[in-house]
């Protein structure tokens, strides 16, 4: 991008506008439109997703930067996105880099539901005993309902793709080591740099890494023979209705702490990100379109104030409801020794979210006794200390 922007600079002249379309980190988008203000340039930086069916029919757009560049960027941008219910996918996503945060964001949805559904896979798979041709019914029954998403769809098909080589099902010629180029990371880096807390995506990140790790793993099984004793007892068909049920709910919780985070980097950054615009225009077009999205829309639109789904009169209802699934699936996992780490954190993450005391308190206790960092108290303002053990 700068070798680009140094090509164009003796081209460009005050007011014009260049545009990084590509899927640059935002600290970078944020120097350049530094570096270029001084020149007068706008620097716009924009989130596209779509990949190559949405590069031809129609992407999401996420544009950021200055209101006056993206006012004559608008009507090319309108005219190319991805339309739903004849609304454009792209809106103006917030001042300087936002177009890009948004778009890092969405890479960390993107990792935690694609990580969801492997974990998903694993259990009809290894457990129920699924064949690729069942899998492929399930997954497309799936997408049927409530569940209906891009991620969800290209699952179901791939199940039935042939391996021009092998003529063996595709799916099961490939490695079981997951590829990345690492923009899953740069939304957990910024969660912790922020203090947000999305462990879905940070658990769905770690999951690549360990599965890149295939050697190790092989050598490894062969010492750490894991003795499982599964009592656990489920048959099929309530196996699938379970799984679709935790999903649904790993759904929520994901694109919660997705938004929550935004919410959280809008304020700190000063983008002025407006969430139901975010939920409204990765509706289509993106990789982590999905019906959901209607409803968290919707969630958002009602209440302007609210900072989290989970909370939402919305989710509520189905959250109560589906954490029995979530956690009835998470119990098979931890009694089958299959891992489903992104399913478990979401657990973890509802469970701690919704709880009125944790153990911090010990946390607090112990910062205090090792290095006399103070605690706050119940019943009293202010920061103490003590002298423990005396
Ligand atoms: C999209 C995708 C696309 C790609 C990312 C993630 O919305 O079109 O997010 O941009 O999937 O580059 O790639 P990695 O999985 O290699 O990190």
């Amino acid at each position: 991008v700068d070798a680009v922007i140094a090509d164009l600079k003796p081209l460009v002249e005050p007011n014009d506008i260049i545009m990084d379309c590509g899927n640059s980190h935002f600290t970078d988008t944020q120097a350049r439109i530094h570096a270029l203000a001084a020149d007068k340039i706008h620097f716009v930086g924009l989130g596209v997703s779509g990949g190559e069916k949405g590069a031809r029919f129609g992407p999401s757009i996420m544009p950021g930067g200055d209101v006056e560049a993206f006012k004559i960027i608008e009507p090319m941008l309108t005219a190319i996105a991805a339309k739903v219910n004849g609304k454009p996918c792209t809106a103006y996503m917030g001042t300087g880099a936002a177009g890009h945060y948004v778009k890092m964001v969405h890479y960390g949805i993107e990792y935690a539901i694609m990580q969801m559904i492997a974990e998903a896979y694993h259990i009809l798979k290894i457990y129920a005993g699924l064949t690729n041709n069942e899998l492929h019914t399930v997954f497309d029954g799936y997408n049927k309902g409530r569940l209906q998403s891009f991620l969800i769809e290209i699952t179901a098909s791939i199940f039935t793709q042939k391996d021009d080589k092998t003529k063996a099902d595709l799916i099961d010629v490939i490695k079981d080591t997951a590829k990345q180029k690492g923009t899953g990371a740069w939304m957990s880096q910024d969660a912790m740099a922020i203090g947000a807390a999305i462990p879905a995506i940070d658990a769905a990140v770690a999951a690549r890494t360990i599965s890149a790790l295939k050697n190790d793993r092989v050598k490894n099984a062969k010492i750490l023979q894991l003795a499982i004793t599964n009592t656990k007892q489920i048959d099929k068909q309530n196996c699938i209705v379970m799984v679709e049920a935790a999903l649904y709910a790993g759904y929520i919780i994901t694109y919660a702490q997705g938004l929550a985070m935004l919410q959280t980097a809008s304020t700190n950054y000063g983008y002025n990100t407006n969430i139901t615009t975010v939920a409204s225009i990765w509706r289509g077009g993106c990789i982590i379109r999905a019906a959901l999205l209607e409803n968290i829309m919707e969630a958002y639109e009602a209440d302007a104030t609210l900072t989290n789904i989970l909370v939402s009169p919305k989710f509520v209802k189905t959250i109560l409801t589906d954490q029995a699934s979530l956690r009835e699936l998470v119990q098979l996992g931890a009694a089958t020794g299959i891992p489903l780490p992104s399913l478990s954190a979401s657990l973890h993450y509802l469970d701690a979210f919704s709880s009125n005391w944790l153990p911090a308190n010990l946390i607090q206790a112990q910062r205090d006794f090792f290095g006399a960092h103070t605690y706050e108290r119940l019943d009293k303002e202010g920061v103490f200390h003590t002298k423990w053990g005396e």
